[in-house]
């Protein structure tokens, strides 16, 4: 199978496994953060096949969407070797999708990334950011009952992993404070980094439009 065909079919599997979801995750998010780690390895000498196989697969195994993470990880695995991707990059893609999530970096536990890892990791932030990110906050907080917004509620530093996935009280605006305006300066690449500039202020300008909006109504 040349690398060609074998992106179909990861194009397949990700496909059949992700559409359950509404919350942020469906195959729309998938489609985008595929297209960005193929802009941004234009500018980079990655492998290609490993790089767009793990931003398809980078949310397969997410222990928020599957009840098993390890039989999603031996049934991704066997997917692999069937489809002949080689034991090495097989290696790398199931490394980094397992490796590369916003989480792990908490804790002062980030795992260095192989550069096809930190390329996909960029593409994965980049679309929590801007309009994108703005609209995923609300989609993902309308569907988890979560406030708009609540002034008491105060951005929390250095949270652990446990504290962070617990996270109670979460607000959808306190979600911006918390995460997505920190996303710019862990970007891994220039390429990312530049186009998280723009994305960056649009959040900024929202974020203050908002409050000016959420005060006048007192
Ligand atoms: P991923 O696994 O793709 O890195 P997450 O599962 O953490 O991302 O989140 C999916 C989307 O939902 C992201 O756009 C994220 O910003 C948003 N999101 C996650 N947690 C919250 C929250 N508590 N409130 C609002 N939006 C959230
Ligand atoms: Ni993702």
């Amino acid at each position: 199978m040349n690398s060609e065909q074998q992106l179909n079919k990861i194009a397949e599997y990700s496909h059949a496994h992700m559409t359950q979801d509404r919350t942020g995750h469906g195959f729309d998010h998938i489609r985008r953060v595929v297209a960005m780690a193929r802009k941004l390895s234009a500018k980079e000498n990655a492998d290609l096949l490993v790089t767009l196989a793990s931003a398809y697969l980078h949310d397969v195994i997410d222990d928020k969407l599957v009840a098993d993470p390890q039989a999603a990880l031996d049934d991704l695995q066997a997917f692999l070797t069937e489809i002949e991707v080689s034991p090495q990059q097989s290696k790398k893609i199931l490394f980094i999708i397992q490796n590369m999530s916003f989480a792990h970096t908490l804790d002062g536990k980030a795992v260095l990334l192989p550069l096809e890892g930190q390329i996909v990791q960029d593409s994965d932030w980049l679309d929590a950011i801007g309009a994108i990110g703005i609209t995923r906050a609300i989609y993902f907080g309308g569907h988890h009952s979560e406030k708009i917004y609540d002034p008491r509620i105060k951005p929390r530093e250095s949270m652990t992993k446990e504290e962070y996935r617990n996270l109670q009280n979460e607000t959808i605006i306190n979600h911006f404070y918390e995460k997505l305006l920190k996303i710019k300066d862990k970007l891994n690449t220039p390429s990312a980094r530049q186009i998280a500039e723009d994305r960056q202020q649009f959040m900024l300008d929202f974020l203050s439009e908002f409050k000016d909006e959420w005060q006048a109504e007192k």
